[in-house]
């Protein structure tokens, strides 16, 4: 019978280290963490760290700060504009995929447990290699592309129709949490190009401005690229930006069938 269990390596210990809040602290909140470097040769461990809500900024990002300021100065995890915009701090909260810096902590009733984004080479701690999925965001060549001369006075322009068009997809951030969230681009990371990427390749080919449409569909015309995607929704249900990867997969689909009419 085959067996389905990880590695010896990869499990986690849940008892890693805790790390109480100063005394006297009142509002309590325990942040589990995962932890993983590759330099101590040590199985992954979850550690637990007690923050003092009634110094600390609302959001999980907050906390981590923190944490790291304060307390473990090794926790690594990235993130850089705090707002939501970057997309660099999309990890794993509450068992959902979403941005550290835009999750209230208050959302969480009881511990919260933090990992990184999932099915994704864990470089150190919350830090997930994403060097596939920027390879990925690369191969569908996301800037705009013309063959008629560059108008020499002015912008191309767009009719307000047109535009529209657009609206629900420049907006994508690149974090990751739709992708890291799909049980197709799990198992076939490698071929499949997962929603985000293909949110974006739509972005490029709905474009009224851009004179590639053609060649983008023909390269997206492959039995793993586009295909793979089943329409479980975890895509849309996960998007922290409130998009809807699934519906532009969908879009690319209809307009593969139809340009062959
Ligand atoms: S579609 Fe949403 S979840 Fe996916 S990468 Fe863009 S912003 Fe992130
Ligand atoms: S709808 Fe498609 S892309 Fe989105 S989670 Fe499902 S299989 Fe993945
Ligand atoms: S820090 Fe930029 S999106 Fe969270």
């Amino acid at each position: 019978m085959v067996e389905f269990s990880l590695p010896a390596n990869s499990k986690i210990n849940q008892n890693g280290k805790t790390w109480s809040a100063e005394a006297g602290a009142k509002r309590l909140k325990t942040f589990k963490v995962y932890r993983w470097n590759a330099d101590d040769g040590k199985n992954p461990q979850m550690d637990s760290y007690q923050v003092d809500l009634d110094d600390c900024g609302p959001m999980v990002l907050d906390a981590l700060i923190k944490i790291k300021n304060e307390t473990d100065p090794t926790l690594t995890f990235r993130r850089s504009c705090r707002e939501g915009v970057c997309g660099s701090c999309a990890m794993n909260i509450d068992g959902g995929n979403t941005l550290a810096c835009t999750k209230g902590i208050d959302e969480v009733a009881g511990d919260i447990k933090v990992f990184p984004l999932p099915h994704l080479p864990v470089i150190k701690d919350l830090v997930p290699d994403l060097t596939n999925f920027y390879a990925q965001y690369a191969s569908i060549e996301p800037w705009m592309q013309t063959e008629t001369p560059t108008p020499s006075d002015r912008e191309r322009l767009q009719s307000r129709d047109d535009r529209v068009k657009i609206d629900g997809l420049y907006e994508c951030i690149l974090c990751a949490c739709c992708s890291t969230s799909c049980p197709s681009y799990w198992w076939n990371e490698e071929r499949y190009l997962g929603p985000a990427v293909l949110l974006q390749a739509y972005r490029w080919v709905i474009d009224s401005r851009d004179e590639h449409t053609g060649e983008r569909l023909d390269s997206l015309e492959d039995p793993f690229k586009l295909y793979r995607c089943h329409t479980i929704m975890n895509c849309t249900q996960t998007c922290p930006k409130g998009l809807n990867p699934a519906q532009a997969i969908g879009e690319l689909k209809k307009m593969m069938v139809e340009r062959k009419f």
